[in-house]
This record gives structure tokens, sequence and C-alpha cells, in this order.
């Protein structure tokens, strides 16, 4: 493995991918859209492409000569769920077809997510071998890409990462969650009970553990692209300790130095009416929102928490950092960049 290319670079979590990728001592080339933001890429030394997922020219001239596809372009934003789709879906079936057409194809890492698979019972982390039951239009659509990729495993390497919540400097969607703690010390706790759990991990230790998945993970088999679960290939990258969502805001607020946090309980209706209203804004000014009813739909399904077991025992992957180690970094990277 040698040279990489890495859509999505200009992206929260492409960000990190790219800087630990050259950590690594790989020559990182980004897909990029003309409008995307390159300044930071170009500072880490890596090499772009200007393109699109829609557009296979482009692509197919993004690929030549790299041994690794990292594959973290995605929406997690839209007005309709054709534009999700065409982007998780179709782009991703774009990108993997231009590589299974090269004479000798690269390796292929899809990051997808938690959404694809869908909620966990109460106290039961969800596995690998789960059938897939996505909740949202967001979670058919990474589950749309999956299928994608799979369909091609006999021609091409494939493996997917399946984060849960992603956390850490620059993100602008997760910022949500630590403005209104350090504001008002408020933490607003979907449910009235304070009893869903939710799993989560840092960018950096996502990006080593897609390292490690191009590196050693093992590959998608093509016939589960017909089924509802991968048997292999496929593999959760998570911080082994999950926590209940309202636990999650004193964590935060710990970090901020903050004892006193409030948890908010907000009803599950009154979520998702919140999330329909915020849709209609989206629609009325053109500018899709992170919080949609989509995400309001998701955010009261119930415990998004999955298990890290698999590849913690096939490839030895394990966190850098404590989780309050994490959270204090990204509410020190949101302090010194004065994004409070
Ligand atoms: N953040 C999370 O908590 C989380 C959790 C699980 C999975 N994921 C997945 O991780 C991936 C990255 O998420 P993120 O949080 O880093 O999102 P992000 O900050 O919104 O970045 C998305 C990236 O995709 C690029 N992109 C979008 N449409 C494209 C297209 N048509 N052609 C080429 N590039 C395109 C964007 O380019 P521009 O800069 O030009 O917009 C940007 O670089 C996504 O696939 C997401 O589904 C995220």
């Amino acid at each position: 493995m040698n040279t990489v290319l890495l859509t999505g670079g200009s992206g929260f979590i492409g960000g990190h991918l790219s800087r630990v990728l050259a950590e690594h001592g790989l020559n990182v080339r980004c897909l990029v859209r003309s409008t995307s933001d390159k300044e930071e890429l170009e500072k880490q030394g890596a090499s772009i492409v200007v393109g699109d997922l829609s557009d296979r020219e482009s692509l197919t001239r993004a690929i030549k000569g790299v041994d690794v596809v990292v594959h973290a372009a995605g929406a997690m934003k839209s007005l309709t769920h054709q534009e999700m789709m065409r982007v998780n879906g179709e782009g991703t079936s774009n990108l993997v077809s231009v590589c299974a057409n090269r004479t000798s194809p690269p390796v292929f890492v899809l990051v997808s997510s938690i959404a694809a698979a869908g909620v966990a019972m109460p106290g039961r982390p969800i596995r690998e071998k789960d059938d897939c039951k996505p909740v949202s239009k967001y979670g058919l659509s990474k589950r749309a890409g999956e299928i994608a990729a799979a369909a091609f495993a006999d021609r091409l390497p494939v493996t997917v990462v399946r984060p849960p919540i992603v956390f850490g400097g620059g993100d602008q969607h997760g910022f949500h969650l630590f403005q209104p703690i350090w504001r008002f010390g408020i933490h607003p706790v979907p449910g009235m009970r304070h009893r869903r759990h939710v799993s989560l991990i840092h960018a950096a230790d996502l990006a080593e553990g897609i390292v490690l998945a191009a590196e050693k993970g093992a590959r998608v088999i093509k016939d589960d692209a017909e089924r509802e679960h991968f048997q292999q290939g496929c593999y959760f990258v998570s911080d082994p300790q999950h926590v209940r969502y309202s636990q999650l805001g004193t964590l935060i607020g710990r970090a901020m130095g903050r004892r006193l946090i409030f948890k908010l309980p907000s009803p599950d209706l009154v979520i998702i009416a919140l999330g329909g209203a915020n849709s209609c804004l989206a629609r009325l000014s053109g500018r899709a929102r992170v919080f949609s009813f989509d995400k309001a739909r998701e955010g009261t399904a119930g415990h998004w928490i999955c298990s890290p077991e698999r590849i913690q025992q096939e490839l030895g992957f394990a966190p850098k950092a404590s989780l309050e180690d994490r959270l204090q970094e990204t509410v020190d990277w949101y302090r010194n960049n004065n994004w409070f």
C-alpha cells in the first residue's frame, strides 16, 4: 500500500483521515469538488484531483495508479431523499465500478455508517452479523452504498467500515451537541427517561481503524450483496465504552469545567415536530440542514450502540485515548479555534 485515493477529504472525517494516512507514510491523493475547500489538504501535502462522484470520467482519472481507495465522501444532509441516494448510493456505485474496471483494481474501503445497520436492542450492541434494518432515509442511502460496493466484491477487494457517532475537532455537524452545554449548561436529551445509549468514536481513532481495514481487513463476499448482512469484511469501528446520551452531556460538561448540566428531557413527539419544521424551513430556504425530520426519526428510534469486538479481535484495533480524553481534546479544539 503506497498511494491512496481519498474521497471526502475536504469534509470533517476526511480531514482527519488525510492527516492520519500521511502519518502512515502514504501518498494521499484527494478527490475534491471544484467548490470544495482544499486549503487544509494542500497544507497537509495531499495532491488534488477535481471531480465529482456523479462524473465517472473524473473518477477514472482519480484512481489511476492508486493501491487503495478510501471512500469517505457522502451526503449527511440533503433536501430530498433522491439527492441523498444519488450521492451515497449511486455515487458509491460509480466509484466502485470504475475501480473494478481497472486491470489491477485497488482495495476499496467504504466508510458507511451504523445508520445502515439500524438500532440495537436495549443492552445488546448491534453486530456485523445482525440483519440490517435502517430506520431513516440516510440509513437507507448508506445501505444502498454498501450493497453497491458488495455487488463488485468478486472483482476487487472490498471492506466496509461502519462508524457510530463520530466526533472531533472541525466537526460542524456535531457542534450542536457541544454548543448548548457551553453556552447555557443545557443538554437536550431525546425521550423522557434518559435511557438511550450511544456509541462514539473520535475521528482520529476511526482513521486508524480505516488504515487497519485497508491493510489487513477481511473482504466482503459478493453473495452478501443479496443478504441482509455481511458475513465478513465489515467492521463497526467504535470506542468500546457506550454511554447514555444523557451521560454524554455530563462528560462534555466535565471537559468544559462545568459541574452542573441540566438534562432537558425532550419528548419524542417534540423532537419529531422540530425536525419536521426544520425540514420545511430547509426547503423554503433551499439549504439542507443536518437536523431534519429524517435525523429526528433516527434520534428517537432507540439505542445506537455497536460492538467493536470484531475489529478488536481480527485487526487488533483499539482507540489511542479514552473517550473522556478525546472529548477533552475536542472541547479544547472548539475553544482554541473560537467556535464557541
Ligand atoms: N460524522 C459522523 O458522525 C458520521 C458517522 C458515521 C458515518 N459517517 C460517514 O462518514 C462520511 C464523511 O462524513 P463527514 O462527517 O466527514 O461529512 P462532511 O463533513 O459533510 O463531508 C462530506 C464530504 O463528502 C464530499 N462530497 C459530498 N458530495 C460529493 C460528491 N457528489 N462528489 C464528491 N465529493 C462529495 C464533501 O465535499 P465538499 O467539501 O465539496 O462538500 C465532503 O468532503 C460520510 O460518508 C458519512 O455518511 C459520518
